[in-house]
């Protein structure tokens, strides 16, 4: 009989989290401070705890996960890996589809795995609260239920657009103790500007993250210290989100499979690289057993890897991060209301940034209706509802596993459905009712937004010729 679900022992939760960055093509490029176009960090080490800059800068590939945050991995974890039968025999396909299921944690989705570990430090480091921005919730959820856990406080910056469409989201994390902003919010100067200049602005990831870094960098002046907290793009982060492969492979080995191909959609591009980043390990080290593609998916209404350009940008959209190396739509990026709303930020991790650019992975983009269509098919064969984000992923698992009928090609392909979708049930309901369009970002506000930036930093090309382009 096929194992439909794979399952592993909470002891063999991993012990260390895989950092990549001593084993990518060539070095990251550095941040740029913008006041002295040179390499520098700004205000990154106000915001965060020592430990997370430690691991955010580290040249060791593993890294100990302490106890403490392993105790608190084990209420979900380790997280099982399916074998998609239901979905096998519904395309009638040789394919071995198999998928890590991230959407068993408390709070719904991979963030967990990076949000536990966060709040830990800081704790640790004797901070009382923390900040962050959330878009579709999931994220902010994360960090709520963490910084229960740990007996902390949590200001949660949401994108109005989904504090509005996601009253349950918000409730959630109010159920978790923490506080709940719609972004852009009178709370702070950034929010109050825009609402100035367009009292009616339904909020972005870019507005929201600036609001979550003035609040940490203010808070020192009137009370007590609160750092900020991210949910993907940082190196700490795709770190923490590799328990995911690290598991997944162990899972693979006990059936004795390994995957031809690894899919993701990419936000921030945490999730994929946490899927991915341990199997790319066995590829530099010439363990691998194949030579598996790397594919990240991304929505046509998002496409930052495949429409935009890799080059210095701000995080935010009130330019408090430093530049960072990545691909970018550029930093005053408007998101189209699409209804995966964790794959609405306008940049990438800069890992991801170097792979694509190196093509150790490949991108490709889908519309929304086209995923929601596979997610069709998923959830009448398989019966679990994906998050909107992780529909993307399943249509280019599908689009795979057809062309492995025609070809009569038994490949494996392994997914991550990074979250289970009961709160985006809006969503679907629109999508059943043929209410949702597909939408490509134009080309167009690209361009626009890429002159933008070069006038706002004239020196920028030399810039990014010599650290992005130079490749040393
Ligand atoms: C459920 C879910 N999946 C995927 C993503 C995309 O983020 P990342 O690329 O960092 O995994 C998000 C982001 O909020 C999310 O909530």
């Amino acid at each position: 009989m096929i194992p439909q679900k794979i399952l592993l022992k909470e002891e063999d939760i991993p012990k260390q989290w895989y950092n990549i960055t001593p084993d990518l093509p060539h070095p990251l490029p550095p941040f740029i401070d913008p006041t002295t176009k040179e390499p520098g960090v700004g205000i990154v080490p106000q915001i965060f705890p020592k430990e997370i800059i430690n691991q955010e800068i580290s040249q060791e590939r593993w890294i100990t996960i302490p106890e403490e945050v392993r105790e608190i991995y084990r209420i979900w974890r380790p997280t099982p890996l399916f074998r998609a039968i239901g979905l096998e025999k519904a395309l009638k396909t040789p394919a071995k589809i198999y998928y890590k299921y991230e959407g068993v944690s408390p709070s719904g989705s991979h963030k967990t795995n990076s949000s536990v570990p966060q709040a830990y430090y800081n704790m640790k480091e004797g901070i009382e609260r923390v900040t962050t921005e959330t878009g579709a919730g999931q994220w902010g959820s994360a960090l709520a239920f963490a910084t229960a856990i740990f007996g902390i406080k949590a200001t949660i910056y949401m994108v109005k657009a989904s504090y509005e469409q996601k009253p349950y989201r918000k409730m959630l994390m109010n159920a978790y103790d923490a506080e709940v902003y719609a972004s852009p919010s009178k709370q702070t100067a950034a929010g109050r500007k825009i609402l100035q200049e367009d009292p009616e602005n339904r909020g972005t990831l870019g507005i929201a993250i600036s609001e979550a870094i003035e609040d940490s960098l203010e808070s020192g002046k009137t009370g007590k210290k609160a750092n900020y907290t991210i949910g993907s793009v940082f190196n700490h982060v795709c770190l923490h989100q590799t328990i995911e492969g690290l598991e997944a492979k162990k899972q693979l080995e006990t059936v004795d499979d390994y995957p031809d191909a690894i899919y993701g959609c990419i936000g921030g591009g945490s999730s994929f690289s946490g899927l991915m980043w341990p199997f790319y390990y066995d590829k530099v080290t010439k363990k691998a057993a194949k030579e598996t593609k790397l594919i990240a998916v991304e929505p046509t209404a998002c496409p930052k890897v495949t429409r935009g350009e890799y080059t210095y940008d701000h995080g935010d959209t009130a330019k408090l991060t430093p530049l960072v190396p990545m691909y970018t739509l550029g930093h005053d990026f408007m998101p189209a209301p699409i209804h995966a709303g964790g794959l609405r930020y306008h940049g990438i991790a800069p890992t991801i940034s170097v792979l694509a650019q190196e093509k150790q992975i490949s991108t490709f983009a889908v519309n929304q209706v086209e995923a929601f269509d596979a997610a069709k098919i998923f959830i009448r064969s398989e019966g679990i509802i994906p998050s909107p984000e992780s529909t993307h992923a399943i249509k280019a698992v599908i689009d795979e596993a057809r062309k492995c009928k025609e070809n009569n090609e038994p490949k494996t392909l392994l997914f991550i459905l990074t979250g289970h979708g009961f709160f985006d049930m809006a969503a679907y309901g629109e999508y059943f009712n043929g209410n949702l369009q597909p939408y490509e970002y134009p080309t167009e506000k690209v361009d626009e937004s890429m002159m933008k930036l070069q006038k706002l930093y004239p020196w920028l090309n030399d810039v990014r010729k010599k650290y992005i382009n130079n490749k040393e």
